[in-house]
């Protein structure tokens, strides 16, 4: 079984991917309700919040998890793959969110940890929309920099957009935002085109559309569920120790930490998805 993890909802539309992309394995999904959004606190909680979800999923019998939340992953993930996952479960894999898209930025595989001469740059200007956490830990940019210094990113936080999210603001709310932070990004940029929009929170690709209409028709965007997905498969094709796949029948169940009654906005997370929400402490 396979834990995929976030602060909220938002991690339902990484996990629709993986469900529709991994037919033979069995999920169990962590919403952090009660305490989400992430993104409006500080480091030291989003680490011991993300780390004892993890402990939670992997005493429930999830040997691999995924961090399905940017916030989460570029806060406090090299810490729990680093520091706390060897000493606690040192069989056990955490894997997150951001490398499947700094791959797809950057065209180069995670194992060359720098870029080659014969590497093509994908994409030379970038815009990142995502939490303040995640602009703040500055770790798409550090990532990228690394695969494919040539290619600049416009970081633009916007601050309160997941929590619309999940709430169920009206279509036109949200539009009126998303159209102030993309002129915001690109203001300084006037004439500059760029070339990837890279939505890097697992809430907004139910938004896509509402990015779409804001960018410039030959922006890319960029969203992580299939990236995931296919970073995931991948994975399991190499290590099928981790895989459920020929173990009978698969299941998919979803905890939160909230009032399942009390999930707003839920069916558009869910429309794919089979199955209902149970309340669990951790
Ligand atoms: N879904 C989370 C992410 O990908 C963020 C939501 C939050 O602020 O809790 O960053």
């Amino acid at each position: 079984m396979i834990g995929v993890f976030d602060s909220g909802s938002g991690g339902l539309t990484v996990l629709n991917a993986l469900v529709e992309a991994l037919p033979e394995e069995s999920f169990l999904y962590l919403g952090d309700h009660a305490r989400a959004p992430y993104g409006d606190l500080d480091n030291r909680h989003i680490l011991s919040h993300t780390t004892e979800a993890v402990d939670f999923l992997m005493r429930s019998g999830c040997r691999l998890v995924v961090i399905a939340c940017n916030t989460a992953a570029s806060v406090a993930l090299r810490t729990i793959q680093q520091d706390w996952l060897p000493r606690h479960y040192p069989h056990n894999r955490v894997l997150g969110v951001l490398v499947p898209m700094v791959e797809a930025l950057a065209g180069v595989p995670w194992h060359r940890d720098h870029p080659h001469e014969d590497d093509i740059l994908r994409y030379r200007r970038v815009v990142l929309f995502a939490t303040s956490k995640t602009v703040e830990s500055r770790a798409y940019l550090e990532e990228v920099n690394k695969r494919a210094p040539g290619c600049s990113i416009i970081q633009q936080a916007c601050p309160g957009l997941a929590g619309m999210i999940e709430e169920g603001a009206s279509e036109s709310a949200l539009q009126e935002a998303i159209a102030g932070w993309t002129a915001q990004a690109l203001g300084g940029h006037a004439g500059e085109v760029p070339d990837a929009a890279v939505l890097g929170c697992t809430h907004y690709p139910l938004v896509r559309h509402l990015f779409g209409a804001a960018l410039h028709p030959e922006t890319q965007i960029l969203s992580q569920p299939d990236l995931v997905a296919e970073a995931l498969r991948d994975y399991l094709r190499r290590r099928p120790d981790f895989s459920g796949a020929g173990q009978g029948a698969r299941s998919i169940r979803y905890l939160t930490t909230g009032e399942p009654g009390r999930l707003h906005g839920l069916a558009r997370f869910m429309q794919h998805l089979p199955g209902q929400f149970s309340r669990t402490s951790l």
